[in-house]
């Protein structure tokens, strides 16, 4: 049988990784985090010391590497937990640029699609439905303003005791997005048939009821 795929992109602080949480944990779907998975890159090479302009060195240091994903929830490198390692602001100060390379997206595509034989799936990221999963069942976009967006980025932050100014939060948004946008691979952008969200003035509850709402529409 032929597994569901639902996915929901959309920018740094719209929601995705939120909403497709409780969305999966409430239909019984898997749930697949692709931006954990270009995190634990950019932490593995920033750890390693190989800048994103050097395309070489990162493609022979790839090969070193193993992302591996226990049950869709925590990632290792190479045997080590980094879940919590690549949440930090100095990860998303680069994690876009290492993104924006062909052999990092060339690297990472196989291990995105492998996953869809396994269950009903829930995909959350930049390019599920544009590149990684064309044919889903149903794409969601979502969209709010950058300053809705950074408030929940910079909430989130503090609720972990990291210590950064609004400012630097709003800043640091607006950046990844703008290189996540404007890249040549993959960039952040609406499938054609993707349905459009904007979260802006909707609570996390009212955009999990909506979405379900949807999936159960159309699956
Ligand atoms: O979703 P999250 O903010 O964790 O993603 C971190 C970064 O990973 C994004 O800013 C983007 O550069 C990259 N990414 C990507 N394609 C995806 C998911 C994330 O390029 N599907």
């Amino acid at each position: 049988k032929r597994h569901v795929i639902i996915t929901i992109d959309g920018p740094a602080g719209s929601g995705k990784s939120s909403v497709a949480k409780m969305v999966a944990q409430r239909l019984g779907f898997a749930y697949l985090d692709s931006g954990a998975i270009y995190r634990a890159v950019a932490l593995y090479l920033l750890q390693k010391g190989i800048p994103p302009d050097d395309e070489a060195q990162i493609e022979e240091s790839l090969k070193g590497m193993n992302i591996h994903i226990k049950d869709l929830q925590r990632i290792y490198v190479n045997g080590n937990d980094v879940t919590m390692a690549i949440r930090s602001p100095q990860v998303d100060e680069v994690v876009s640029s290492y993104a924006a390379l062909p052999v990092v997206r060339r690297r990472l595509f196989s291990l995105q699609r492998d996953l869809r034989d396994d269950r009903d799936l829930i995909a959350e990221g930049r390019d599920m439905g544009t590149v990684v999963f064309p044919d889903a069942d149903l794409k969601i976009f979502l969209k709010a303003d950058a300053r809705t967006r950074a408030i929940r980025r910079w909430k989130e932050l503090m609720e972990r005791g990291v210590d950064i100014s609004f400012d630097d939060v709003y800043y640091q948004i607006v950046q990844r997005d703008e290189k996540d946008a404007n890249r040549k691979l993959s960039p952040l952008m609406p499938a054609e048939d993707a349905i459009i969200l904007d979260t802006s003035e909707l609570t996390l509850e009212e955009v999990v009821d909506k979405v379900t709402e949807l999936i159960k529409d159309r699956v």
